[in-house]
């Protein structure tokens, strides 16, 4: 292995520029392997400027900062790319282009940091003869097959501070604080800090909620001398045969972009209960920021792994963390299905042992 690529995709998460590190020491270190940094995700390979070697004096001090040094791209995929052509807008397919630009640089590995949409691009990349690495990215914590991605637990931390914060002005005001998290279809963000921040009510994308039980909540409290309630809800959460609420809607090559539940439900909660009601976006917050050392021990232990199974030739696989250990699984079985809150599981079931609504009953 003489020369491996390293590339960040998607919306960043904290620790992505821990993952670089890691890759550019431990192939330095233990494989004299050189490592080039692709920018701005795939779109590296189609820029004159977009390819920039990395070595151990490239990455100094950049493990706790957040973001990535190489930047990222979350609307370019090579196989569906938009571009306006003659006032109109069309979709073309630079795939090849981007192939043609790993074989210039003789890329030995490709090491791929990036959540569903960069992977299914890596394993489509694999399907062609690219040597490609995955490592799992994203605060949403929704990639299957590995028990956490990196980046989940800063978010969370973010997000739990929020609702620590949202906590104390709730109570001197009396008042409802609804807070939107992030997290897509997925609803851990939501889950976890709503129970590590001592939320009453959690509404996520997989539990669809009742707006009379999310009030029933708060009455409840009300009657019971709580005058103040604390809700975190997933962007993703939807009610009982409604729909999700988007900012803008999808196509057939951008996801839609969710946000604004939130709103409805702290103006359905401020309308039908007697509670003053305010609501928080928590938004980009939770995506900004140094990530935590849990998050730098992943992130860091990912990096070196991928590296290792790059030497190992072990293409097409994606590096996952199962009971503590560190393992590598196919890019295939880490992508079939996408991760989701399980709704029966001992997480949910704290919850509502705790009291907590999810809006169902
Ligand atoms: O997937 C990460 C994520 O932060 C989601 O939680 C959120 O829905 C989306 O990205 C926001 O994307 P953008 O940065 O394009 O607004």
């Amino acid at each position: 292995m003489k020369r491996i690529g390293v590339l960040t995709g998607g919306g960043d998460a904290p620790g992505l520029n821990a993952v670089i590190r890691a890759v550019v020491k431990t192939a330095d270190k233990d494989y004299n392997c050189d490592v080039m940094g692709i920018r701005d995700g795939y779109d590296g390979f189609l820029n004159p400027y977009g390819v920039v070697p990395l070595g151990p004096a490239d990455v100094r001090g950049i493990l706790p900062r957040g973001g990535t040094i190489l930047g990222t791209a979350n609307r370019g995929n090579p196989f569906a790319r938009k571009l306006i052509q003659e006032g109109k807008e069309i979709v073309v397919d630079v795939s090849e282009q981007i192939i043609e630009g790993i074989q210039r640089l003789q890329l030995d590995g490709l090491v791929v940091i990036g959540g569903d949409g960069t992977l299914h691009i890596a394993m489509e990349l694999f399907a062609r003869g690219v040597p490609v690495i995955g490592v799992p990215k994203t605060i949403d914590n929704d990639i299957g097959g590995t028990e956490v991605t990196f980046g989940f637990d800063t978010a969370l931390n973010t997000a739990t501070e929020a609702l620590d914060r949202l906590h104390t002005t709730a109570e001197a005001h009396h008042r409802v604080m609804v807070l939107e998290l992030m997290g897509r279809e997925a609803g851990f963000i939501a889950l976890h800090a709503g129970v590590s921040g001592g939320a009453d009510i959690i509404l996520i994308p997989e539990i669809p909620f009742k707006f009379a039980s999310v009030t029933q909540k708060v009455n409840e409290r009300v009657a019971g001398g709580s005058l103040f309630s604390i809700a975190a809800v997933s962007e993703g959460a939807r009610p009982a045969g409604g729909e999700q609420v988007v900012k803008s809607e999808g196509d057939a090559v951008y996801v839609p972009r969710l946000g604004g539940i939130a709103q409805m439900v702290g103006k359905y909660i401020g309308e039908t209960c007697k509670t003053e009601t305010r609501v928080t976006v928590l938004g980009h917050l939770q995506r900004g920021g140094s990530p935590t050392a849990f998050d730098r021990w992943l992130a860091t232990r990912y990096g070196a792994a991928a590296v290792r199974l790059a030497a190992a030739g072990g293409f097409g696989r994606m590096v996952a963390l199962r009971d503590a250990k560190i393992i590598d699984i196919s890019l295939g079985e880490a992508l079939a299905v996408p991760k989701r809150v399980d709704v029966e599981g001992e997480t949910v079931r704290t919850a509502r042992g705790l009291g907590i609504s999810f809006g169902d009953a």
